[in-house]
């Protein structure tokens, strides 16, 4: 059979409204946290996505036990059975949040295994900081052929200063030291929502996070974490924010309900800026679009700054703004790759190093273009949306680790998407 492929006849209007999903990089966190409890969780508003997959994988070989309904969203974990403390590097490569592991097996039994995570291939990613904060809470944490061992027979809280900000060190951190002895301080801490959400669901169990939101964060170890009640994580700031850019794309007229508008502040003032209409409700947003969007230049940085994860979708709408727009990309050395997939359909396009300099043509056209990551073939979508005729999109599967039901939400606005293994 012929390999899977996403087609879209583009020049369709979007127009009505759409929910967005829970959120994949809060779901990661907050899963992994959930090995933490003594008590069974709940949790829900989980997207149905291939890293949630993945995730419930990671917990059933650690020996817990999982029912995970994909159509309510909704996951239990009971913990209580675990019996390993190794993730196998087939569950690593597909999943980037499986560092996480590191800090929460650790936490619950003192030790893991880990190899070094994969995840999409946007630049180096390293995770030195994650185990320099480790170390600083009293774990021995030493990296041989290629996996990561950790161990502590007591974690005792300490002062972690990151180098940089980096939203996946700051939640193994704050996972590390949920049951760590005394208080952890989190210097230059991430401050994405999702830090959030994990620092209020350890709290739910018990733990005492503060400063979440903030880039220090105060975390006092408890001894038992223990579930008492469901948990709903936020809804995905960047599916929020991909369908945004999908209605201004296709001068549509969408309200994307469930969202938080105020974590959409970066994308919604560049949308403003390039002639958008956008209206905030307590949870919905509105976008609308008539005529032609104007150029714009942005810089990629840490929230609450323009999220590196729209940079791709966002681009690709520029392809076709009257003007050049310039990107910065500031966080990964190669989160270009999609525009030179969209140079195929007519993009005009110039990349000096972290910067791309986007040329607005009128119109792009069709054509067959590879997803090379999560964000890139949702920028694919969005360029097929705007195109003249069929655009197929080769690795689907890029899209569906980070997506649920991407196509089906945006065939409901009126767009024409459909797969085909032919
Ligand atoms: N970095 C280091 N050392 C570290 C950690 C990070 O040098 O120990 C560097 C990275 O190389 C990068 C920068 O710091 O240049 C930021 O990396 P960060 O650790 O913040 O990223 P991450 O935790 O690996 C998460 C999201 C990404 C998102 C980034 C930035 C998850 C599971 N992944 O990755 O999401 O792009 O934060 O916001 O939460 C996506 O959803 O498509 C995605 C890639």
């Amino acid at each position: 059979m012929a390999e899977e492929r996403m087609l879209i006849t583009g020049g369709q209007r979007l127009e009505g409204t759409v929910r967005v999903s829970g959120g994949k990089n809060t779901a990661v966190a907050v899963i992994s946290a959930s090995i933490l409890s003594r008590t069974p969780c709940v949790i829900e508003n989980l997207p149905n996505i291939e890293d949630v997959n993945v995730s419930v994988e990671t917990l059933e070989h650690l020996g817990a036990k999982v029912s995970w309904d994909p159509k309510a969203g909704v996951m239990e974990v009971d913990a209580s059975t675990i019996c390993r403390t190794d993730v196998p590097l087939e569950l690593c490569r597909r999943m980037r949040a499986s560092s996480y592991y590191i800090g929460a097996l650790l936490a619950r039994c003192g030790q893991a295994q880990v190899p070094l995570p994969g995840g999409c291939d946007i630049g180096r990613r390293p995770i030195d900081q994650h185990i320099k904060g480790m170390r600083s809470l009293g774990a021995v944490v030493e990296t041989q052929r290629g996996v990561v061992n950790a161990r502590a027979d007591k974690l005792v809280g300490g002062d972690v200063f990151m180098d940089m900000v980096t939203v996946g060190g700051t939640i193994n951190v704050m996972l590390a030291a949920s049951q760590a002895e005394g208080i952890t301080t989190i210097y230059n801490a991430a401050k994405e929502p999702h830090i959030v959400d994990l620092a209020n669901f350890l709290n739910s169990m018990g733990c005492r996070v503060k400063g979440a939101g903030t880039d220090v964060i105060r975390i006092r170890g408890v001894n038992t974490l223990a579930c008492r009640r469901p948990y709903a994580v936020i809804p995905d700031q960047i599916e929020t924010g991909t369908l945004m850019i999908a209605a201004a794309a296709t001068h549509g007229d969408v309200t994307i309900c469930g969202c938080i508008p105020t974590h959409m502040e970066a994308l919604t003032a560049k949308l403003l800026e390039m002639g958008a209409r956008v209206d905030e409700r307590d949870d919905a947003i509105r976008v609308r679009s008539i005529g032609a969007h104007r150029a714009v230049t942005f810089k990629t940085q840490v929230y609450p700054g323009f999220p590196t994860d729209l940079q791709q979708p966002m681009s690709a709408l520029l392809c076709t703004a009257t003007g050049t727009s310039t990107v910065v990309e500031n966080i990964f050395e190669s989160r270009f790759r999609h525009l030179a997939e969209m140079e195929r359909m007519g993009a005009r396009v110039r990349i000096y190093e972290q910067t791309a300099v986007i040329e607005g043509v009128p119109q792009l056209h069709a054509a067959a273009v590879e997803a090379t990551d999560l964000r890139a073939g949702a920028a694919l979508v969005i360029a097929g949306l705007m195109a003249q005729g069929t655009t197929e999109i080769y690795n689907t599967h890029f899209i569906d680790r980070g997506y649920e039901h991407l196509e089906d939400k945006l065939n409901s606005l009126g767009a024409k998407i459909w797969r085909t293994r032919e």
